[in-house]
């Protein structure tokens, strides 16, 4: 535990700090998971696009559980020691892929997105000028998390439109 580290934290509790990026760790692990499994079942058109986008979003979401993660520790906190946590603590869940098609795939993952977008920006607006550390850290992830969610919904745009132009074509 950083000591002196944790005596500039003021005005919110170090153990509500912890309680709130474990489930933000949660997250993590199961977007990581999600992302992993949907880059392998995914199917149709323009998937390999999607294929290298997904597998590029599931190595920032594990990056970003190492991140919370050391920033728990340096609380003085434990992450999450057990796999069947992340469904208790989980603020966004996990969206079991049931149609492989790759839009369908994409608006699931974008859901995803939109849910971590508002969970860091509570977690900003919570740490701001209290936890300058944490504050950097979850400003940080969040921008990743916009920069996701712009990713996906161009790529989902660029299929269906492709989509509709080949339609067109035919009739
Ligand atoms: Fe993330
Ligand atoms: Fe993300």
């Amino acid at each position: 535990m950083a000591r002196r580290g944790n005596s500039i934290i003021k005005g919110i509790e170090i153990s509500e700090i912890i309680e709130v990026l474990n489930k933000a760790y949660a997250d993590e692990w199961l977007a990581y998971y999600q992302y992993f499994i949907e880059a392998k079942v995914i199917k149709g058109i323009m998937k390999d696009a999607a294929i290298a986008e997904l597998t590029q979003h599931a190595a920032d979401e594990l990056r970003h559980a190492d991140m919370v993660a050391n920033r728990i520790l340096q609380l003085g906190g434990t992450p999450l020691l057990h796999p069947q946590e992340w469904f208790t603590h989980s603020n966004c869940g996990y969206a079991e892929p049931k149609d492989f098609d790759v839009v369908s795939i994409l608006e699931d993952s974008i859901k995803g997105e939109q849910c971590a977008i508002s969970i860091y920006s509570k977690l900003a607006e919570m740490t701001r000028n209290k936890d300058i550390v944490t504050y950097d850290i979850v400003s940080e992830i969040l921008a990743d998390e916009v920069e996701h969610e712009e990713d996906l919904q161009a790529l989902h745009d660029d299929i269906t439109e492709f989509v509709a132009d080949i339609k067109q074509q035919i009739n």
